[in-house]
């Protein structure tokens, strides 16, 4: 891994790729940011995007996409049965995990209902490293439950551990004893984990966790939607990896696991998703659903052209120069937040800047949603969408009582290779302005909550006036600025 180092001494991350197709971006004044976050219910997920000057919901199908996959995309072969540009995806896959077959889905949780579907019965238990909302809610609507078993460190919003995504292995022997084998139909492990702030695993633990699932009978199911973040810190963070290639490392992981299955919206910069596997009995075991909910078996939901350039993207997944890119600038952004005394999760991870909304906001009631708060706070400061990623992301009990979360999030996501260092110096400067009139900031009512996935469409209001008085000491901090 090559770093460039300033004259300065600056540690600046540097972008080997230049900017060729742009998108202009609408920065509203405070009032209307207020008015249009008040008309989205206080969740950014109901914003529209024309009222956002720096979209950091996600970095889901929003990542900038290369020439090449531009590219690849004229020459995708239109067919419902047989496409080349369907071989192309199979055999690029198959090629870089070492897998023997492939099932094209239209996106990450698709392979999930169906991996659901094909393995989980009422009663079953499905150990994680860490749920992610989507994985837990197929598990559970047919009857598994989830059991979370991250290391300790791994919930610890500050921390110095390199690989807080690490399954705990004394947690996972237990687990495996209390409920036995037959009762856990797969383990699945989660590349970059996504809740906890985009943490990584290690290889080592990954092989660790195989052995001990395979001693068992066990099957492991790699969720891979965030492997290329993971990817980089393995090679940058695991000394015995260091001299691997990227390439080398992706192999490695893979063959750790049985199945591994993917958002392409994430992993390969296009919109897509697939499941990939070495055992011919789980390829027949799943095949019939993907006709049956995705399309036919050499499209699986997804356009050509997404296909062709995710066969790209995920090539290009192998140069550490555009890996890179995204851990760098959220190190960056994690740095300057920290500098100005912002609590974040360290150590930066991959996806996004993850702000602790617990510590920013620590007069603000756990059941008044501070992260979801929060979000609402950053949007009216400077029109950047993040994400809740808390409480309000959970589920109620059946009893209606309320789980907190462990963690209370808000994501700032960095989509790969879209923002400018200015933007992200922006994001910063408004968030540590935020930081500075926390006291104004109060928390947040549901007036609408659904029953499931509530995070997507509920709607909130504040718990008093707190957000006309933010807006008011932003005009009088900032005068006529945006
Ligand atoms: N697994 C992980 C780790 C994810 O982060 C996601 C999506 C999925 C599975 C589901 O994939 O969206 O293609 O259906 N994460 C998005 C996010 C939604 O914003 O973090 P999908």
């Amino acid at each position: 891994m090559h770093e460039v180092k300033f004259f300065s001494g600056e540690k600046i991350p540097l972008e080997m790729h230049k900017v060729r197709v742009v998108q202009k971006l609408n920065l509203l004044p405070v009032e209307e940011r207020l008015a249009a976050i008040s008309a989205a219910g206080n969740n950014t997920f109901l914003l529209r995007n024309e009222d956002v000057y720096l979209d950091m919901l996600t970095d889901s199908g929003v990542n900038a996409m290369s020439d090449r996959q531009t590219a690849a995309m004229m020459i995708a072969d239109d067919s419902y049965a047989g496409s080349a540009t369907y071989y192309r995806l199979e055999n690029k896959v198959n090629e870089l995990f070492g897998t023997k077959y492939f099932l094209p889905a239209h996106q990450g949780r698709a392979c999930e209902s169906i991996l659901a579907e094909a393995f989980v019965k009422p009663g079953d238990v499905v150990p994680m490293n860490y749920h992610f909302t989507t994985s837990k809610a197929h598990v559970t609507r047919l009857g598994g439950i989830v059991e979370e078993l991250v290391i300790d460190e791994g919930r610890k919003p500050e921390s110095d551990c390199l690989f807080k995504g690490n399954i705990d292995l004394e947690k996972l022997s237990d687990c495996i004893g209390r409920y036995g084998a037959d009762h856990i139909p797969f383990i699945r492990l989660e590349a970059g984990t996504n809740l906890i702030g985009g943490q990584p695993f290690s290889l080592e633990n990954l092989k660790s966790t195989s052995r001990m699932a395979h001693d068992a009978g066990i099957p492991i199911v790699l969720d891979a939607s965030l492997l290329q973040d993971n990817l980089h810190f393995v090679k940058t963070r695991e000394p015995a990896c260091k001299d691997m290639s990227i390439r080398e490392i992706t192999a490695e992981m893979c063959a750790q696991a049985d199945i591994i299955y993917f958002s392409a919206r994430k992993l390969g910069f296009a919109r897509g998703g697939g499941i990939a596997m070495f055992d011919r009995t789980y390829y027949e075991r799943m095949k019939d659903f993907i006709p049956l909910y995705e399309g036919f078996l050499t499209y699986g939901g997804m356009s050509v052209r997404e296909m062709e350039a995710m066969t790209v993207g995920l090539e290009e997944t192998m140069d550490e120069t555009v890996i890179s890119q995204g851990p760098q600038f959220i190190a960056f952004m994690v740095d300057e937040l920290k500098k100005r005394g912002v609590p974040v999760i360290t150590p930066a991870g991959g996806l996004g800047c993850h702000v602790n909304a617990r510590a920013f906001l620590p007069h603000v009631d756990a059941h008044a949603y501070p992260a979801a708060a929060l979000a609402s706070a950053v949007f009216i400061a400077g029109g950047v969408r993040g994400m809740e990623r808390g409480t309000l992301s959970e589920q109620r009990e059946p009893d209606g009582t309320e789980p907190i979360a462990s963690m209370e999030l808000v994501r700032l996501a960095l989509p790969r290779r879209v923002f400018t260092m200015s933007q992200v110096l922006y994001a910063v400067d408004r968030i540590h302005w935020l930081y500075e009139n926390r006291n104004i900031v109060g928390g947040l009512n549901f007036i609408e909550e659904p029953a499931t996935l509530r995070f997507f469409f509920g709607r909130l209001e504040p718990i008093g006036d707190w957000q006309v008085r933010l807006k008011e000491k932003f005009r009088a901090d900032f005068g006529d600025s945006l």
